[in-house]
C-alpha cells in the first residue's frame, strides 16, 4: 500500500524531532502502522530553514492553506501553538476532511469542545497525545489502557520548567526569583515563562485529562490556577522538616457533588513516589477503582520525546483512518452522545488539607488564640512546628513562624478561617497558605 501523505504545519524543535525520528524509524514505524508514513510538505513562515531541515522530496511552503488544500495528504500536523492561527487552520483542516494531530494544549482546553464536535461531525480524528506530558502515553493511558476503571482521581507534575525551578528551590535554598533567572540563563525557562510559573499550562493539560477521566466537556474556563511566583525557599526548607515537598500538581477529582480541576502548589509526602520526580521530568498519577494507583514518568517536552507521541497518534490515525468513525476510539473518551454533566466544582467547594505558616508575636495564648479559632470552625490540626522567623532569630526574638499542617476541610471554610486569623493583632505578616495532597 502507498505511504499516507503527512502535511507539517510548523517546523520548530518539535516538528524537526518528528521528522527526523520518523525518517530514522521509518522501517520500524511502517511495520507497525501496515503502511508507510510520510511527511511529503511542510508548511513554515521560514521557508529556508525549513527546507535545512528536510532536504530535497518534501514541499516546502511559507502558507499552511496550501498544505491542507492539497488532496493527496490525509493527515495535518498542528505544531504552531496558541489559540489564533492554530484554531482557523485546524478548523480547516477538518473541514477538508484531514485528520489533525496536534501538541497544541491551550487550543483544546480552550476550543476543545468546538474542535472535536467538528471533527466528529466530518468524521475525521482530532489526535493530541503530545498535549500532555510531552513523551509520556498519558492519553493513551487514560483513554484506552484505564478504560474499565471509575478514575478516582489524577495528579500529575505536567509542567517541566516549574518543577525545574522548584527542585532547584529545594536543592540550592534559593527564592523564586533567583532560580528563574537562572532557568531562563540554562534555556529551562522560556524568555516570557508567565504560562508556565503561573500555572496555565499544567491547567490545560490537567483540563484536558479531566475531560477525558470523567467524560466532561473540556472546560479550561473553570480550572482554579495557582502558579508557583509567590513560593518562598522558607515555605519549601518548613515542608521538608515536616516530611513533604512542594510540587506544582495538576489535580483532577471525582468528588460527591462534581468534578474538582485545579493547579497550585502541593505539600506531597516525601515517600511518595511522585515528591521523587526533580528536574524538568513529568510524572502523572491515576488512581482508578479496579487498577489502584498507577504512575507515569518521562520527558514532559523536548524535540524527539515530543516526537515520540505526534507519531505514536501518526500510527493509531494510519491505521484506523478508514474505519467506520463509529468503530474508532471517541475523541473524548466516551462517547459524544454519553457525555457526563457532572459540573467542575468552585474552588471553595474542594476539600483538602493545607499547610498554614504565620508569621505572630512570640507571646503568651497566641498558640491558643489560632488554634482556637481553627477549632471553632471545625478544623482539625495534624501537626504544629514553632520555628523562630529567619530574619528575627536568636535571643530576644519578638516574633516566630508558626506551622500549622491541617487535616481535611472545605476551602471555603479555610478562606473564611484566614481571613479571621488575618485580622488578629499577634499575626504580623500576610498568612501562607499552601494545599496539602496525601496521594493515598
Ligand atoms: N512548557 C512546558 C513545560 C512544555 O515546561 O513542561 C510544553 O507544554
Amino acid at each position: 500500500m502507498k505511504p499516507i501523505q503527512v502535511g507539517l504545519l510548523g517546523i520548530g524543535t518539535v516538528g524537526s524531532g518528528t521528522f527526523e525520528v520518523l525518517r530514522r524509524n521509518q522501517e520500524e514505524i511502517r511495520r507497525r502502522a501496515g503502511r508507510g508514513i510520510e511527511i511529503t510538505m511542510v508548511a513554515d513562515l521560514d521557508t529556508a530553514r525549513a527546507k535545512s531541515i528536510v532536504g530535497e522530496g518534501v514541499a516546502v511552503v511559507g502558507d499552511a492553506r496550501e498544505v491542507i488544500a492539497n488532496p493527496d495528504i490525509d493527515i495535518v500536523i498542528e505544531l504552531i501553538g496558541g489559540y489564533g492561527i492554530a484554531k482557523a487552520l485546524v478548523m480547516a483542516a477538518i473541514s477538508a476532511g484531514k485528520h489533525v494531530v496536534t501538541a497544541n494544549k491551550a487550543l483544546l482546553a480552550v476550543h476543545g469542545t468546538e474542535i472535536f464536535a467538528a471533527a466528529s461531525q466530518r468524521g475525521v480524528m482530532v489526535a493530541f497525545e503530545a498535549a500532555v506530558a510531552g513523551g509520556i502515553p498519558i492519553i493513551k493511558a487514560l483513554r484506552e489502557g484505564l478504560t474499565a476503571n471509575s478514575i478516582q482521581w489524577i495528579a500529575g507534575i505536567i509542567n517541566g520548567t516549574t518543577n525545574f525551578i522548584l527542585s532547584e528551590m529545594r536543592d540550592k535554598g534559593h527564592d523564586f526569583d533567583v532560580v528563574l533567572k537562572e532557568a531562563q540563563r540554562l534555556g529551562y525557562a522560556e524568555a516570557d515563562p508567565t504560562f508556565d510559573i503561573e500555572g496555565v499550562d499544567a491547567a490545560h493539560k490537567a483540563t484536558l485529562m479531566s475531560a477525558i477521566a470523567f467524560g466532561i466537556p473540556v472546560q479550561f474556563d473553570k480550572a482554579y490556577v495557582e502558579g508557583i511566583t509567590k513560593l518562598s525557599a522558607t515555605d519549601i526548607r518548613y515542608a521538608e522538616q515536616l516530611g513533604y515537598r512542594i510540587k506544582l500538581l495538576g489535580i483532577t477529582k471525582r468528588a460527591p457533588k462534581g468534578i474538582e480541576l485545579r493547579v497550585h502548589p502541593s505539600l506531597v509526602p516525601a515517600k511518595r513516589l511522585i515528591a521523587n520526580v526533580e528536574g524538568a521530568m513529568n510524572a502523572v498519577v491515576v488512581q482508578g477503582d479496579a487498577v489502584g494507583t498507577t504512575l507515569y514518568y518521562g520527558k514532559g517536552a523536548g524535540s524527539e520525546p515530543t516526537a515520540s507521541a505526534v507519531i505514536a497518534d501518526l500510527v493509531d490515525v494510519t491505521r484506523l483512518h478508514t474505519a467506520d468513525p463509529h468503530h474508532r476510539v471517541p475523541h473524548l473518551a466516551f462517547q459524544p452522545d454519553a457525555m457526563s454533566d457532572l459540573p467542575v466544582l468552585p474552588m471553595s467547594e474542594v476539600v483538602t488539607s493545607y499547610y498554614l505558616r504565620l508569621r505572630v508575636a512570640d507571646q503568651a495564648g497566641v498558640l491558643a488564640e489560632v488554634t482556637g479559632l481553627l477549632a471553632g470552625q471545625g478544623i482539625s490540626i495534624d501537626a504544629v512546628l514553632q520555628r523562630e522567623a529567619d530574619e528575627v532569630g536568636g535571643e530576644g526574638a519578638t516574633s516566630t513562624d508558626l506551622i500549622i499542617l491541617t487535616h481535611d476541610t472545605r476551602e471555603g471554610t479555610m478562606s473564611d478561617v484566614l481571613a479571621q486569623l488575618q485580622a488578629l493583632p499577634s499575626v504580623l505578616a500576610p498568612i501562607v497558605r499552601i494545599r496539602k495532597e496525601e496521594l493515598n
